[in-house]
């Protein structure tokens, strides 16, 4: 999809979004209020409530054939949210109805920025147009004019710069988006630790900026990853560590480090799952897509900063060799974990992963996991799990979320949580009891985490959707790439 951005005479096009603001009475609130089009809405036809969409054809004096009335609600209701989920439906419609460019002409009259407008259309359009058809032997099409360009339309020269920027950055989010999506909605079969590790190499051919290196079983071997290498052992697939350097600010300066867990298919291993829904296991590697896609987008932006990804990945699957309920490994931190439930898997790679990234000296450490069913009951679809062992840190993330609209919720790192993961037989248990299971297994992570500040975000809520609409979400890719820009340009108390 090529975003452009214009301004003055609207260009010809084969499509038209116009915005109608549903306040006190009616009125055509865009610039191109001509005859036709007030005619048309004095008859009183189009109510303009919130996501109203109305195809017209016939309205000659526009440049386009088709124009699509788009209601934004009361003047008093739109907010980014509204006007994004109103344009999501509106290109839908176009792109049903055989649109291949289309011009948006961003109201002028809902009090919020055309920059945030312009952000917001740029990713409801990628979501309205978001396909995965990979695996369709026939995919459907969609129209034989696929929609492939749109036109954010400016009613005032001075919002010109601050949008185009604006769009620039949020096509590069989207290239990011599409990557973690895409990667996360593959099957198990067709998205292993193997084929994970091969697609980020690809991305260190595509990118200049970023160095890809991926650590087979005996290097992890090697190196002491007891508690990782226990997660695979009941697979025939081998576990890979991907390591990812985006280099784009001076060499020495440090660098932010995000650990994405990327369990390709988590069947509980020898605590095997309930069969129901267990297909979804194959989204248990939505940390280390996000971060795969965090870091595209990173290189596309050319972000004037470090970053590191570090993606452990690996199989969960019961066999001969798997791990069984009360073993015992050595992590690489030296710590050794009794393992009572080998479904507790995630935080078994990530803790080895997350002592892994003390050799880069990161800024700060952010892990990303669909870590725990608990975070599923406690805070829903809506809000990803936050705990941090640094509050600065857990407020930039907030910070990020909300300006993203891809929000995360703060949960307490209390250490009186802690007692439950006693062990009779070893440093640590990997878990608890059922009570607060999101947090046990955030302070399991943060025994590991202690030489430096460290985030975790359960996305176990939020990394997919479930049911007609199942699929990834990307989240929280733009939370992490906000705060990635804030930092870059310094505006983090950090
Ligand atoms: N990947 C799962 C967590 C999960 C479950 C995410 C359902 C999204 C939906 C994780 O590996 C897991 O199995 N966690 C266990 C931990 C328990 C054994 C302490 C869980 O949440 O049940
Ligand atoms: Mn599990
Ligand atoms: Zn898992």
């Amino acid at each position: 999809m090529l975003y452009t951005v214009a301004h003055g005479s609207v260009p010809a096009t084969t499509g038209m979004i116009v915005c109608a603001v549903q306040d006190e009475g009616w009125r055509i609130p865009n610039l191109v209020g001509t005859a036709r089009l007030q005619q048309l809405w004095e008859r009183g036809d189009f109510p303009a409530r919130q996501g109203d969409c109305l195809l017209a054809y016939g309205l000659s004096d526009l440049p386009a054939r088709r124009v699509l009335l788009l209601g934004l609600g009361q003047a008093d209701t739109i907010s980014v949210q509204t006007f994004g989920r109103a344009v999501e439906k509106a290109v839908r419609t176009l792109q049903a109805n055989g649109v291949a460019d289309a011009v948006l002409c961003l109201p002028t009259q809902t009090g919020i920025a055309a920059a945030a407008l312009a952000r917001s259309a740029v990713l409801a359009a990628d979501r309205a147009l978001y396909r995965f058809d990979q695996c369709k032997s026939q995919p459907e099409a969609v129209s034989d004019t696929p929609l492939t360009q749109l036109t954010l339309q400016v009613a005032q020269a001075d919002d010109l710069a601050a949008v185009q920027a604006v769009v620039t950055q949020t096509a590069a989010a989207c290239t990011g988006l599409k990557l973690t999506r895409d990667l996360a909605n593959l099957p198990g079969n067709l998205c292993t630790p193997g084929i994970l590790a091969e697609r980020a190499q690809q991305l260190g051919t595509q990118y200049a900026t970023l160095e890809v290196s991926v650590l087979d079983e005996p290097e992890l071997e090697a190196l002491g990853m007891g508690s990782f290498l226990s997660v695979s052992r009941g697979s025939r697939q081998p576990a890979k560590l991907i390591v990812l350097r985006y280099t784009g600010g001076p060499a020495d300066a440090a660098p932010v480090a995000l650990v994405g867990k990327a369990v390709t298919f988590d069947a509980g291993g020898i605590s095997l799952k309930p069969a129901a829904k267990m297909d979804e296991m194959k989204f248990d590697m939505c940390g280390g897509a996000s971060v795969l896609g965090v870091l595209a987008a990173c290189a596309e932006l050319q972000l004037p900063i470090n970053v590191v990804g570090v993606v452990p990945s690996s199989e969960n699957l019961p066999g001969g060799h798997a791990t069984k309920p009360g073993d015992i490994v050595t992590s690489l931190s030296g710590q050794t974990i009794e393992i009572l439930n080998t479904d507790a898997e995630g935080r078994l790679l990530l803790c080895d992963a997350l002592t892994y990234t003390e050799q880069f000296k990161p800024a700060v450490v952010i892990d990303i996991a669909t870590l725990t069913g608990a975070c599923v009951v406690a805070l829903g679809h809506e809000a990803t799990g936050l705990m941090a062992n640094d509050d600065d840190l857990a407020q930039a993330i907030l910070a990020a979320g909300e300006a993203a609209q891809d929000r995360a919720w703060q949960l307490p790192l209390w250490d009186d949580y802690a007692e439950v993961l006693k062990s009779n037989f070893a440093d640590v248990a990997n878990v608890g009891d059922r009570a607060a299971g999101t947090i046990t297994a955030a302070l399991f992570l943060s025994r590991f985490t202690r030489k430096f500040r460290w985030a975790h975000l359960d996305i176990a809520g939020t990394a997919w959707h479930s049911g007609k609409k199942k699929g990834a979400t990307g989240r929280p890719v733009l939370l992490l790439l906000q705060f990635l820009q804030n930092y870059a340009t310094g505006n983090l108390s950090l």
